[in-house]
């Protein structure tokens, strides 16, 4: 089956990292969303999604953290595991997370190795520009497919002193731009560009033959993607404004437990004569 005939679903073939460059050749905007374990991998494959990002974001939606500075490599292999167990159709991409390639290329090989070899991922994030170029080249030498990451870094929130829009003035800009083209060199198969301004986002996106991938960073990128807790009302936490919230499970999760409650309470639950 070619991918032209896919819809949506298990029907479709399974993705693979080359076939995203492709799709920006056709025009088609990407589709990514993150997940972190196996019933939400299984419902975002279902719906039709290209991609999934196991984001280093499971610190904060999921773990409960204030920031991703504290995931570790085991954490991240943990719900790796955890998603491509559901056997997705569409392409897992393993994220990188703090100090797990900073350290050296080999560092970050090894790394990404694991995220592969260990966790199942299709391929994997890092985030930075020319600074991780080598550590790219390195990776993608050894076989596997790297997505870039530009812009609002979070990893890097501490040297930005706070989550703050990038690249606003004319040298973040140049800069973000070079470093753009420097992943593309590397051997990057897609970029995230991350809360950066629309026009910028927009640029980039013309500049590259690899898909850009946006997350505030405007509507022109190649695709989009969301965090899976911010799209469905989950968390509660801090959201950007370009957060768009498709559901409201958050408060759908709080009634459904209050009227387990009420019911355990009143002798409503379980019904006369029902058991295991
Ligand atoms: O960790 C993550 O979820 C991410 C996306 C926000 C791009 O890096």
């Amino acid at each position: 089956m070619s991918e032209k005939q896919v819809v949506s679903g298990e029907s479709r073939p399974r993705r693979t990292a080359p076939s995203f460059v492709d799709q920006k050749r056709r025009g088609e905007v990407i589709t990514v969303v993150t997940a972190y374990d196996h019933p939400s991998a299984r419902l975002a494959d279902a719906a039709g999604i290209d991609a999934i990002l196991v984001g280093d974001s499971v610190g904060t939606v999921v773990l409960g953290y204030e920031s991703t500075l504290p995931v570790t490599m085991a954490d991240m292999l943990h719900h790796t595991r955890a998603v491509v167990r559901a056997r997705p159709r569409a392409l897992v991409i393993g994220d990188m997370p703090f100090m797990s390639y900073q350290v050296s290329d080999d560092q970050a090989v090894e790394n990404a190795g694991r995220l592969v070899q260990e966790g199942g991922a299709d391929a994997i994030k890092l985030e930075g520009g020319k600074r991780v170029a080598g550590a790219v080249r390195r990776i993608v030498a050894a076989g596997i497919p790297v997505m870039g990451h530009l812009g609002l870094t979070p990893q890097s929130v501490l040297a930005f002193g706070g989550y703050k829009v990038q690249a606003r003035g004319e040298a973040g800009q140049e800069q973000l731009i070079d470093d753009a083209r420097a992943l593309e060199a590397a051997g990057c198969f897609a970029i995230v560009l991350e809360g950066i301004p629309a026009k910028l986002g927009a640029q980039v996106s013309r500049e590259l033959t690899i898909p850009t991938i946006g997350i505030g960073a405007g509507v022109q990128c190649d695709g989009q993607v969301l965090v899976l807790h911010d799209l469905l009302g989950l968390y509660h936490g801090h959201q950007p404004r370009f957060v768009r919230r498709y559901a409201e499970l958050g408060e759908a999760m709080r009634d459904a437990v209050a009227r387990y409650i009420d019911d355990v309470r009143a002798r409503r639950f379980p019904s006369e004569g029902e058991s295991y």
